[in-house]
């Protein structure tokens, strides 16, 4: 039997602008994982535990990333001269907290953890990259609009800067050539874990407030402009710089910028909740802002000393918000 996993994501800079080609965005891996479990079999079947029913291949709509997914892992099985073979494939880990999505997980991840799976199963050394480029493949096969950062973030599982890809381009030549080539393009992203040089604990805060990120994107995506752009990509940078400097002041700069940007990029972004969330930093050594698309799910936070941790998470438990996920980043000199 194949077990794998994959784990959670929250964005910490360059959400709404990682939408465009050649922006950029930080993404952090959270440790909050989904289980699949692959079992050869007599015949293919497909379970969730979102949905309380098992499939076969015949389409199905709950299943469609999963059954794409496969999909894709026949096409690439073909490349290796392998073929699919019925298996039982298992998958766990809804992401939720009191019956509601927590926001750190993704549609894609789904489609990442089967992929995993698959190649694990068939025996297939599958790189980053390709993972990656696979999951993505099947992504923009199925529609998906989404920027694929959260997908880079969970197939390198670590804090990540991510460089978007023309999805245009991609998506055109999913229609001219094969799978092969396709894989052997340069799609034009990087990815690179981010090697953090500076201590503090991050900390996640939820807001309990649920959203859907394709409903916040058709709301914001109009007021998206070219100072918007330059100015995430610019602080961006400098976020990413600071933090393998280690320079604290510049990271917490960045991070306020970057809050402030979203903040008027669309009023549906801060929800109330979110607001709070941020405003609960108030003259503590701390830096927070809103994380994805807003509008509920959760909020992070930068905080540089001991006592400002525990009043932060004081006060965001008496605004109701919990404390999802926290960690210690230790910058390298301080190990
Ligand atoms: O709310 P999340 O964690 O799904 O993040 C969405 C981030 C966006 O930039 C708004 C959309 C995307 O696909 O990058
Ligand atoms: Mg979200």
């Amino acid at each position: 039997m194949i077990k794998t996993t994959t784990c959670g994501k929250l964005y910490l800079a360059g959400e709404y602008a990682i939408l465009n080609p050649n922006q950029v965005a930080i993404i952090k891996d959270i440790p909050i994982y989904m289980t699949a479990q692959v079992t050869p079999s007599e015949h293919y079947s497909l379970s969730s535990d979102m949905f309380n029913y098992s499939v076969d291949l015949t389409d199905d709509a709950n299943y469609a990333l999963i059954q794409e997914s496969i999909k894709t892992m026949a096409n690439y099985l073909e490349l290796k001269g392998k073929v699919l073979t019925p298996f039982s494939l298992k998958i766990n880990g809804k992401m939720e907290k009191e019956g509601k999505k927590i926001g750190i997980g993704s549609s894609g991840s789904v489609t990442v953890l089967t992929l995993k799976a698959l190649a694990l199963f068939y025996q297939l050394h599958l790189t980053k990259e390709e993972l990656f480029k696979l999951a993505v493949y099947t992504l923009l096969k199925k529609g998906d609009n989404g920027s694929m950062g959260d997908i880079a973030c969970i197939v390198y599982e670590s804090l990540i800067y991510y460089r978007s890809f023309d999805r245009q381009r991609v998506k055109k030549w999913l229609l001219e050539v094969t799978l092969e080539e396709l894989l052997e393009k340069d799609w034009g992203f990087t990815i690179k874990p981010v090697k953090t040089n500076l201590s503090f604990t991050f900390l996640v805060g939820w807001t309990r407030q649920p959203a859907i990120s394709s409903q916040m994107i058709k709301k914001v995506q109009a007021s998206i402009d070219n100072h918007f752009l330059s100015t995430s990509k610019k602080e961006v940078n400098h976020l990413y710089k600071a933090l393998e400097t280690g320079d604290k002041a510049k990271t917490k700069e960045s991070i306020s910028l970057l809050s402030q940007l979203l903040e008027t990029l669309h009023p549906s972004i801060y929800s109330p909740k979110l607001k709070k969330l941020k405003n609960a930093t108030h003259q503590l050594d701390a830096v927070a802002k809103s994380s994805g698309a807003g509008g509920g799910d959760s909020g992070i936070a930068l905080v540089f000393d001991e006592e400002s941790t525990l009043e932060l998470i004081k006060r965001w438990q008496k605004e109701n918000i919990t404390v999802l996920y926290q960690e210690k980043m230790r910058g390298f000199h301080d190990k």
